[in-house]
C-alpha cells in the first residue's frame, strides 16, 4: 500500500490579555469545556497560583522552581506521575502559570500526557507574554541541547494579566521588549514607530504602554504563526538577531541574558549585512531607551569560536548561514552571513 494523507493542522487558540483579566479565568475555563483543572506554577508566583486555584476550584496545585533547569525529561516524568496521583483525566485542563520555562514544559506535558489534554497557558514574564507562550512551540532540553524534544501544539486558551508582571525584577521585565522590537523591525514599520513613542513609558513600567506593546507583539507573532501554517518557513523572519545572539549567549555561558544577546545580535547582524546607518541608528536608539545593551562585549570581540557556533544554527543549510535583517524598518530580507562579515561585525 502506498497512500498519502494530507492533513491541515487545524486548531483554535483563544488569547485574552490585559489588566485584570485574571478575574475572568473561571468563566473562560467553563467556556473551554474541560471538567477540571490542575494549576502548575513557578514558585515565584505562588500567591497568584493560590488565588487562581481557589477561584477555579482546581483539583490540585503543583509548584515548580522556574528557570531553564525545569525543562528536562525528569520533570516531564515527575509531572506526569503527579498528574496521575491528582486523578487527572483526558478532560482535565493543565493551567501553566509562570515564565517561558514553565509554559514550555507544561505545554509539552499537555501535548503528550494521555496523548493530549487541554492546555491553558498563563505567562507571567514579558518574554513569555510577547514570545515564548505564543505560537504553540513547547519542549524540554536534552543531552545539553536546548529544546531538543518538543512538539508544536497551540494552547487552547492563553490568559495574560499585565498585573502579574509587577513583581518581575527589572532585567527580566525589560528582556521581553527586545523581542517586540525584533518583530517590529522586520515585520511592521508602524509598530516600530509606535514603539519609539512608547519606549520611555515602557521603561517606567507604565501599565497602558506595557499593555499596548504586548498587544503588538501578540498581533505580529500570531500573524507569522498563521502564515507559517499555510506558507511554511515564515517563522524564519523571527530569527533576526538570534544567529549571532545565540552564539554569543553560548560563549557568555550565563553571564548575559537571552534578551541582551538578541539586542547585541540584531545590531551585529545589521552591521554584517551592511544595513544603512539610518536603520541601525533608530534600532540602536530604541534598544537603548528600553535599557538593552547595544555594544558587542569586548571579552568576545573577534572570538573565532563565534563562526563555529553560528554554523551550528538549526537554520544552516548546505553550509550557508542565512540571516534575516531589516533592509528598511519593517521589512526583513534574508541574506547569507559570511565568515568575514561576522568577524568585522563582532570586532
Ligand atoms: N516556545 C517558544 O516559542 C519560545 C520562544 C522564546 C523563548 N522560549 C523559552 O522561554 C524560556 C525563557 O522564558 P523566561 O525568560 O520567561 O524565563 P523563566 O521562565 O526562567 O522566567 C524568568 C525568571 O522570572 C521568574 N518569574 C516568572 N514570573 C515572575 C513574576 N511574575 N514575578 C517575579 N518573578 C517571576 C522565574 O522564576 C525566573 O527566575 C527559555 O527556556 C526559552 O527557550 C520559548
Amino acid at each position: 500500500m502506498d497512500q498519502r494523507f494530507d492533513f491541515v493542522r487545524r486548531s483554535t487558540t483563544r488569547i485574552v490579555v490585559g489588566a485584570g483579566v485574571e478575574a475572568r479565568l473561571p468563566e473562560l475555563l467553563r467556556e473551554l469545556g474541560s471538567d477540571s483543572a490542575i494549576v502548575i506554577h513557578d514558585h515565584a508566583v505562588a500567591p497568584i497560583a493560590t488565588r487562581i486555584a481557589s477561584a477555579i476550584g482546581a483539583r490540585a496545585v503543583l509548584p515548580l522552581a522556574g528557570g531553564e533547569a525545569v525543562k528536562s525529561l525528569a520533570h516531564v516524568g515527575d509531572l506526569a506521575s503527579a498528574l496521575r496521583t491528582a486523578g487527572a483525566t483526558r478532560r482535565t485542563a493543565l493551567l501553566a502559570l509562570g515564565g517561558g520555562t514553565i509554559t514550555d514544559l507544561v505545554g509539552f506535558v499537555a501535548a503528550t500526557f494521555l496523548r493530549g489534554v487541554p492546555f491553558v497557558s498563563c505567562p507571567t514574564t514579558t518574554l513569555a507574554l510577547c514570545d515564548a507562550a505564543l505560537g504553540g512551540k513547547n519542549g524540554v532540553d536534552h543531552g545539553g541541547l536546548k529544546n531538543e524534544l518538543g512538539t508544536i501544539r497551540q494552547p487552547d486558551l492563553l490568559v495574560g494579566d499585565v498585573d502579574w508582571l509587577r513583581t518581575l525584577p527589572e532585567p527580566v521585565f525589560r528582556e521581553g521588549f527586545v523581542e517586540v522590537v525584533k518583530k517590529a523591525a522586520v515585520l511592521d514599520a508602524q509598530h516600530f514607530a509606535r514603539l519609539e513613542q512608547l519606549a520611555p513609558a515602557i521603561a517606567r513600567r507604565d501599565t497602558a504602554a506595557t499593555d499596548e506593546a504586548i498587544g503588538m507583539a501578540i498581533a505580529m507573532k500570531m500573524a507569522v504563526v498563521l502564515a507559517d501554517e499555510l506558507e511554511g518557513d515564515r517563522r524564519r523572519w523571527l530569527n533576526f538577531g538570534h544567529t549571532i545572539g545565540h552564539a554569543l549567549e553560548t560563549l557568555a555561558d550565563g553571564a548575559l541574558r537571552h534578551g541582551e544577546c538578541v539586542a547585541i545580535g540584531m545590531l551585529a547582524e545589521c552591521r554584517a549585512a551592511g544595513i544603512a546607518a539610518p536603520v541601525t541608528q533608530r534600532l540602536e536608539a530604541l534598544l537603548r531607551v528600553l535599557g538593552a545593551p547595544t555594544a558587542f562585549p569586548r571579552a568576545f570581540a573577534g572570538d573565532d569560536r563565534l563562526w563555529s557556533l553560528v554554523r551550528l544554527d538549526k537554520k544552516v543549510r548546505d553550509g550557508r548561514v542565512p540571516i534575516v535583517v531589516p533592509t528598511t524598518l519593517g521589512a526583513g530580507t534574508e541574506v547569507p552571513l559570511t565568515h568575514t562579515a561576522l568577524q568585522q561585525a563582532c570586532a
